[in-house]
């Protein structure tokens, strides 16, 4: 029986391909605010504003390429049950070749019929995948809704998080890559890991958790992953 590996990423899992990460020093948190760009408040205000954050940071994902820290988490697949949860809203994960990929903040090739606050919520099955194209005011759903990104906003339920929780507390290895673990309910996650499992987190900065089970590897995700893969085949 194969062993199950938890794999929770950030954005730190993505800045070897060329993406800024949010709260580091340049973070795209920097360059925007994230309140205009990325809640749902600032989507009600100015979609336009929200709609062109989202195309360039689309249109930058269609000339980037996984790095060796998502190709070597796809590879861990050989030897285990690997599950990745993630908070980017990236492809990379799936383009390096992972095939259990679960986003938790959405996905930036992906758009959805824009309900108001007390309509229906959308249906998984309304969800439509625009590759790396541009989406504007005006581009509407079959319904005849404007289409928004799929993307969970700040002020939004996180849908998957249940999923996540339950992924975490059936695993036998929980490893974390890249993220500062600030944004809740993901930061969360790691409490959901039974009692003898093993975490290990792989960031060149400290992360605000701390917990007995816990080995940080103080490295980027490149070479954390190199190190990550002598450990586990011991
Ligand atoms: N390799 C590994 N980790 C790195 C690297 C790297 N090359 N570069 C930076 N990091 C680490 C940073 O030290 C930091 O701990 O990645 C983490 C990035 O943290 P954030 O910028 O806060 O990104 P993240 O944790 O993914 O943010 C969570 O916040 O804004 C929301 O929805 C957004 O999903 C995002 C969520």
């Amino acid at each position: 029986m194969q062993k199950r590996i938890a794999v929770l990423t950030g954005a730190g899992v993505s800045a070897e391909s060329g993406f800024a990460t949010f709260r580091d020093t340049g973070g795209l948190w920097e360059q925007y605010d994230v309140n205009e760009v990325a809640s749902i408040e600032g989507w009600r205000r100015n979609p336009e504003l929200v709609l062109r954050f989202y195309n360039d940071r689309r249109r930058q994902l269609k000339d980037a390429a996984p790095n060796a820290a998502h190709k070597a988490i796809a590879e861990l697949e050989k030897d285990f049950r690997v599950d990745v949860i993630t908070q980017n809203v990236d492809n990379l994960h799936e383009r390096a070749g992972s095939t259990r990929v679960l986003h938790l903040h959405g996905e930036l090739t992906k758009v959805r019929p824009n309900y108001g606050l007390y309509d229906r919520t959308f249906r998984e099955d309304e969800v439509i995948d625009v590759g790396y194209d541009e989406v504007n005011i005006g581009d509407k759903a079959p319904g005849g809704e404007q289409l928004r990104p799929h993307i969970v906003f700040f002020g939004e339920a996180v849908p998957n998080i249940e999923r996540a929780a339950d992924i975490v507390s059936a695993a036998d290895i929980l490893l974390i890559v890249g993220t500062s673990m600030q944004v809740y309910p993901a930061a969360g996650l790691y409490r959901y890991a039974r009692h003898g499992c093993p975490i290990y987190i792989i960031d060149p900065a400290s992360v605000p958790v701390s917990d007995p089970r816990i080995t940080h590897i103080r490295d980027v995700a490149t070479r954390g992953m190199e190190k990550m893969k002598e450990i586990l085949a011991k």
